[in-house]
């Protein structure tokens, strides 16, 4: 006789087993630079609240006026009756702040990766995307019954090479869409993005690049990555994005012409067919844009704070591989050392994760630090000294502990 549901325990068991389970930390108030994690007061040296704007007073303030203007749901998808004038003025004010001609906002990053990547590349079609991609973009992809083709990370060679490739066997396929991170979030790393656009431009491919990672950080007051690279707007197709991260809320994002969006909100079923944002949330994600244009002290706070910790941290003799973003990862090698780390500085009052196989290759675990502009000189020479005090006593750095 079958049995429908024993897999549930034994699969679950077996992650257990392999200390592969996700084990779930409990904030007991705000993301802070120190909060309650378990019923622990420590500093928080993991969260993606880069800007610590997930608890700035404007957006707290605009969340709780929209509840009153417009109550507590938007009462639909958005193409039924679920569109409320907070949903067009944040789109609105995204594309002002990308300087793009037109915005659209879903329910999530991911929501907008698995919406929209199948919808752009088809069946006679080909998505050239780099190995290290977001899980999301993969999901997205394979949604898509487009052939995929995958290059090397970061690497605008081999992307040249498959791009021949692919040229080669034209015109059996129809279009090209090259899909990158902005920055990759387990290394911290800037993809390519103006080799890469060029490379589209060359072999008329549209080009689409997710800067989860890369707004309200890098660019012209953290307007992103096509923003860093100074790129007309016209040689990346698709920007995407994220509000759970920097911009400190919840929310998906795609900019670019107007067109894209035209065809992505007809087309894209995780928008069409799921609920949109309750006012609150568009609220704060509209208070977290006018934060960002009229308050650049918090781009610029999180980069002083990204240089004065890399720079501690390589002086201590830690590997920090090699990011250029507040994304720092604090390199341990064996997987074990790297959750030993974590917990010692969990005792101590630090909380930054482990980031181990299979998430990173075997030998590369890590413990993966991400900046925070709320974190004060004081914050973060606590910080340092507990990765000293523990990184020694784990002969991950030389020195007596
Ligand atoms: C590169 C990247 N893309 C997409 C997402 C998904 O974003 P969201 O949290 O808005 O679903 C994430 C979040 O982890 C991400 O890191």
């Amino acid at each position: 006789m079958r049995d429908p549901i024993s897999f549930l325990r034994q699969e679950y068991d077996d992650l257990v087993r392999q200390e592969l389970d996700w084990k779930l930390r409990i904030l007991g108030g705000p993301s802070t630079p120190w909060c309650l994690v378990d019923g622990k007061r420590v500093l928080m040296f993991c969260s993606n609240n880069y800007l610590g704007l997930s608890n700035h007073p404007k957006l707290k303030e605009a969340a709780k006026y929209a509840i009153d203007t417009h109550g507590a749901g938007s009462g639909s998808v958005r193409p039924i009756a679920g569109t409320m004038d907070l949903h067009m003025e944040l789109e609105q004010r995204l594309a002002r702040f990308k300087g793009a001609e037109a915005s659209l906002v879903f329910q999530t990053g991911f929501a907008a990766n698995a919406g929209l990547i199948p919808q752009l590349a088809g069946k006679g079609d080909v998505i050239v995307s780099d190995e290290l991609n977001h899980g999301s973009i993969i999901d997205g992809v394979r949604l898509s019954l487009a052939e995929r083709r995958v290059y090397k990370h970061a690497d605008p060679e081999d992307l040249t090479r498959v791009l021949d490739e692919v040229d080669k066997a034209s015109p059996q396929f129809r279009r090209i869409l090259i899909i990158t991170d902005g920055v990759f979030s387990m290394d911290g790393d800037v993809a390519p993005l103006d080799k890469i656009a060029s490379l589209g431009a060359e072999h008329g491919a549209m080009v689409y690049v997710d800067d989860a990672h890369g707004e309200g950080v890098l660019g012209e007051g953290g307007r992103g990555i096509v923003s860093h690279f100074r790129l007309p707007r016209d040689k990346v197709q698709v920007e995407m994005g994220t509000f759970s991260k920097a911009f400190g809320v919840v929310g998906g994002h795609v900019s670019g012409s107007r067109d894209l969006v035209n065809f992505a909100y007809n087309k894209s079923r995780t928008w069409t067919l799921s609920g949109s944002h309750p006012p609150a949330v568009v609220a704060a994600c509209i208070a977290a844009v006018d934060v960002l244009e009229h308050e650049p002290q918090h781009v610029k706070k999180l980069w002083d704070n990204t240089s004065y910790f890399k720079k501690a941290m390589t002086d201590l003799g830690f590997d920090i591989g090699k990011s250029t973003t507040p994304i720092t990862p604090v390199m341990v090698g064996e997987s074990g050392k790297a959750k030993r780390l974590s917990a010692r500085l969990y005792e101590t009052g630090v909380l930054a994760l482990p980031i181990v196989y299979p998430m990173v290759a075997q030998g590369k675990a890590r413990i993966r630090t991400i900046m925070n502009a709320a974190l004060t000189k004081e914050d973060l020479d606590f910080a340092i000294g507990a990765f000293e005090t523990a990184g020694k006593e784990l002969g991950i750095i030389q020195g007596q502990a």
